[in-house]
């Protein structure tokens, strides 16, 4: 019996490096996708391959243009000649490079110029949503082709799984990342119609939604400067003291290895399917009770003017 097979896009930063490694862990082979960091995936998977005595495919796409999602997940089943999980997790943020000073630019959504409000719109929807749709979809049709050999030859199909890796940020408002949120919150859709489609395939399709976790994407500056040095937080450190200061049930951000387990057991669940699950320390929870000291607070100060 060969090993089960797991393709995860964007496996060569973050998250998704955090993710291949805990199902090579598990005994799982994997396809590691990059875009513009071949080198670092390269070396994870030569990691994979030492650490945990499994095999390891590097394939470069960027998921941004058209047939490259397709191509991706074609190679993986060409190689491996099975895919039991495919995970989703390539992403970038709205925000695009002044080229001028080379930092990144963030206008507030009324204020946005309407060459920059679709710059931004495009950059988020080619690749997180519509790079993950199509890869989502041919995963799907792979898994289903799989799953009917099985039937054909008088077997019950083994649970394969789909996920989506999205974001709070489908439902939790920032006014300088709508586009993001757009993005993530559309892809949503498409996970609860893969599970209806998968479902008699005994294929589940869910989406996990990380809150704020400390990874490149979150090393960008914030915009948000410290008081006490005058220099600049990054994302992760605003978001890590705002945590600190009551703005989710676990007061701190999360790291990749948080989601890589909640990934890997996500795929585990044989009837979970369709579902949207938050992964964020609570950040999503309504906080006012809980912190309602904080909010008393602020509320008093504003009014003081
Ligand atoms: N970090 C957070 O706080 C957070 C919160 C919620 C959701 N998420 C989501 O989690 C996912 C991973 O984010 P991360 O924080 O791990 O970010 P990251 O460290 O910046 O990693 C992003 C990954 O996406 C890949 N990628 C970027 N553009 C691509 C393209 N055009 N085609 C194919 N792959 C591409 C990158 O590949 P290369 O490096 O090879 O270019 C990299 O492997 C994203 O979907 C993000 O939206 C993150």
């Amino acid at each position: 019996m060969s090993n089960p097979v797991c393709l995860v896009t964007g496996s060569s930063s973050g998250i998704g490096a955090a993710v291949v490694d805990e199902f090579a862990r598990h005994g799982y082979d994997i396809v590691v996708n990059y875009n513009s960091g071949q080198d670092r995936a390269e070396a994870i998977a030569e990691d994979l391959r030492q650490s945990h005595g499994v095999q390891a495919l590097c394939i470069g796409a960027n998921l941004a243009e058209r047939d490259a999602p397709f191509r991706l997940v074609d190679e993986a089943v060409g190689h491996f000649g099975r895919l039991d999980v495919a995970i989703s997790n390539s992403g970038v943020a709205n925000y695009i490079k002044d080229e001028k000073s080379g930092e990144l630019i963030r206008h507030r959504f009324h204020e946005c110029p309407p060459e920059h409000l679709d710059l931004e719109m495009d950059r988020v929807l080619n690749l997180n949503l519509k790079g993950a749709y199509r890869f989502g979809q041919r995963a799907l049709k792979h898994m289903i082709d799989f799953a009917q050999a099985q039937q054909q030859a008088g077997e019950v199909p083994h649970h394969r799984s789909l996920l989506f890796i999205t974001s709070v940020s489908d439902i939790a408002p920032e006014t300088t990342r709508i586009p993001y949120g757009v993005s993530k919150a559309g892809l949503n859709h498409a996970v609860v119609g893969a599970a209806f489609e998968g479902g008699p395939h005994n294929i589940t399709s869910n989406a996990l939604r990380p809150g704020v976790v400390d990874t490149p994407l979150t090393a960008r500056p914030s915009g948000i400067t410290d008081p006490a040095t005058g220099e600049e937080f990054t994302v992760a450190q605003t978001y890590g003291l705002m945590a600190e200061g009551g703005s989710q049930a676990l007061p701190w951000i999360a790291n990749p290895d948080d989601i890589a387990v909640a990934a890997y057991a996500f795929t585990q669940i044989p009837y979970m399917t369709g579902q949207l699950v938050a992964v964020d320390g609570g950040f999503t929870l309504a906080g006012g009770f809980p912190n309602r000291e904080l909010f008393l607070n602020e509320g008093l100060r504003r009014r003081q003017g």
